[in-house]
């Protein structure tokens, strides 16, 4: 019998990956969940309602095993919070909340990601192309921070890793880490960019000063060992994972 899995946010750009990677696995059955982005292939349910989410767990019959990163919040007026602002939650406090409900429960944090995007402003990475394809306009990029850009499908197989490790053992708890090993300040993805679609790249500026706004460390390199021992591998070059995200964006 195939082992299902609930996706929440399957209409966003990590859960989009989620749902191609398992739905493409004859060992998983899945069903989607969107919000304002519902339609044919995924499920209305409103996360801020208790009442839909016990729903909807119990009518597709799964144990309530969360892989989950937290919450995301209203970085500046206008940002859409993340379902777990309305119980005005932090990331961090997301993660205790999801630790402590359950023994079983389980938290993987991931750094920033790309993928498959609707549009370039969908992701911190992509939204990088715009600047980077109009030449005529002078475009500061951060050159101080390291980040490592994770492509969204990474993180899926590596959470499915993760899910199979969980069935066989329910010991398996706690936090896990997963992301990409290239580092690469936002400069340094702008100029990657650039030079695979032979665009110039004099108009790219390196900042070098910390960047404002969302608070993050120096070196946002996450220690992925106990992901490793579990069998986790899938790390695609930037320049292999960007250029199909970009394709489309270049004529
Ligand atoms: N993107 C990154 O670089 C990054 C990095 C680290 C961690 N993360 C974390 O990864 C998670 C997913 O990120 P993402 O970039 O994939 O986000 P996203 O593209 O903004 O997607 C958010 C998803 O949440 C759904 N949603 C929002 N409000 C909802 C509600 N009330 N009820 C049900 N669903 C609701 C949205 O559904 P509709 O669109 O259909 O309304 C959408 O599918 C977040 O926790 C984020 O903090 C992301």
């Amino acid at each position: 019998m195939a082992k299902r899995i609930l996706i929440t946010g399957a209409s966003g750009l990590l859960g989009r990956a989620f749902l191609a990677t398992f739905s493409a696995d004859s060992e998983w059955e899945t069903l989607g969940l969107a919000f304002s982005r519902a339609g044919d292939r995924l499920k209305k349910v409103d996360l801020t309602d208790p009442d839909q989410v016990a729903a909807v767990v119990r009518e597709f019959k799964v144990y309530t095993d969360y892989v989950f990163d937290g919450t995301k919040p209203p970085y500046k007026p206008g940002d859409k919070p993340s379902p777990l602002n309305k119980y005005g939650l932090s990331k961090a406090a997301g993660e205790k909340v999801v630790t402590e409900s359950s023994p079983g429960n389980i938290v993987l944090r991931v750094p920033i990601l790309y993928g498959m995007v609707e549009n370039l402003d969908e992701s911190a990475v992509t939204m990088l192309f715009s600047k980077v394809k109009d030449v005529g306009k002078p475009a500061e990029m951060n050159h101080y921070e390291r980040r490592y850009p994770t492509l969204c499908s990474d993180v899926a197989d590596a959470v499915r890793v993760l899910v199979n490790s969980r069935v066989k053992s329910a010991d398996l708890t706690g936090i896990f880490h997963w992301s990409g090993d290239e580092m690469m300040t936002k400069y340094n993805m702008a100029v990657t960019m650039a030079e695979l679609f032979g665009i110039p790249t004099q108009h790219i500026i390196a900042d070098t000063k910390p960047a404002t706004g969302a608070p993050r460390p120096f070196d946002c390199h996450l220690d992925c060992s106990r992901m490793e021992e579990l069998g986790a591998t899938k790390r695609t070059p930037f320049k292999v994972g960007i250029k199909p995200v970009l394709e489309r964006f270049y004529p």
